[in-house]
């Protein structure tokens, strides 16, 4: 049974809706009006009902599906057009793979309150603890060649660090895609394709973003380098509304992408990255790199000036930014 249509009613008003508008409005019984307020309740809606004026919306829970599709519905025109949301999960992003292997659109989103076997780029692991983080992912089907699947990744390190920027204007991206405060991880992009020698078939592209999580709940291994928007903002933060707006950010820019738009793309994350002009040390396999970050390529790839004036691409590996003491 889907609930979210009587919340975008109940959302829209700050009175109360009376029983008979909602099931005149909804084309349902009045029974399945009342079948419906208990379903939110259950998914942790606090909504008064009163037997003379009808259902009026308290307080929303953090975390919901319904919360997520009433504020995506009519903003939307491709992400979140299908949303999943799990209780928990191996990985969001192995299971969108399979998802999309059986033709899940463009667009589709997987949601996850926990993931027991999150994935991290370079074969890491996600820390993916339940109830205090957001672990998403995104099928993706672009119309490009497998060279141009950098972009996707920028474009969506792009699309978090707009939204998360409203509310903590110092969040930056770091080459390429880990998304940071003050010098700190809060949150990280994988993307993996299926593709082709011509084309990619699909994207998935797997958001983690550290929300509530405190510093004391991390593993010791992550904590100096790790931190969440709680510990920034000093506040709880509703995860619902975090991934509505990175959804919403994540909408625009690949329609921006979808008509060429992958200038502006580029533009807007030299724009947001705390990289670009850093002396910065650039771990490759067994490889070290020392110098000073120049500028991305039309790939991605992040452009080096080494010590000896020489020109040095990178297109995968570890970069960390260096202090004044360390260069
Ligand atoms: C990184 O190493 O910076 C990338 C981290 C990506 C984590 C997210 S959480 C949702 C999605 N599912 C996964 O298994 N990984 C990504």
């Amino acid at each position: 049974m889907s609930s979210e249509d009587i919340l975008m009613l109940l959302k829209d008003k700050k009175d109360f809706t009376s029983g008979a508008e909602i099931a005149e409005r909804l084309k349902i019984t009045r029974t399945a009006v009342w079948k419906r307020i208990k379903l939110l309740r259950k998914r942790g809606y606090k909504i008064e009902a009163s037997p003379s004026k009808g259902y009026k919306l308290i307080r929303s829970p953090d975390f919901s599906i319904e919360g997520i599709k009433a504020s995506l519905s009519n903003q939307s025109s491709i992400i979140g057009r299908k949303i999943l949301f799990l209780d928990d999960i191996g990985s969001t992003n192995t299971y969108a793979m399979g998802l999309a292997e059986k033709g899940y659109p463009d667009g589709s989103v997987i949601i996850s309150n926990c993931q027991t076997g999150g994935k991290g780029r370079l074969g890491r692991s996600w820390f993916s603890p339940p109830d205090k983080n957001l672990y998403m992912s995104i099928i993706l089907k672009p119309s490009i060649p497998p060279m141009d699947a950098p972009i996707i990744t920028l474009m969506s390190a792009v699309a978090c660090i707009s939204a998360i920027k409203n509310f903590l204007p110092s969040a930056s991206i770091k080459w390429p895609n880990d998304l940071m405060i003050s010098e700190k991880k809060f949150g990280g992009i994988l993307t993996e394709i299926k593709a082709d020698m011509d084309s990619i078939f699909y994207a998935v592209v797997g958001i983690g973003i550290n929300v509530n999580i405190e510093a004391e709940e991390m593993p010791d291994e992550i904590r100096e380098y790790a931190t969440s928007i709680k510990i920034e903002t000093g506040k709880k933060q509703a995860r619902n509304k975090i991934a509505i707006d990175i959804l919403k950010e994540m909408d625009k820019w690949y329609s921006i992408f979808s008509n060429n738009g992958k200038r502006l793309i580029s533009e807007e994350w030299l724009r947001l990255s705390s990289t670009i002009g850093r002396a910065v040390k650039a771990v490759i396999g067994e490889n070290i790199f020392q110098g000073t970050a120049q500028g991305i390529d039309e790939n991605g790839m992040l452009i080096l000036r080494l010590s000896d004036n020489s020109i040095k691409k990178i297109s995968a590996g570890d970069v960390t930014h260096l202090r004044q003491a360390e260069q």
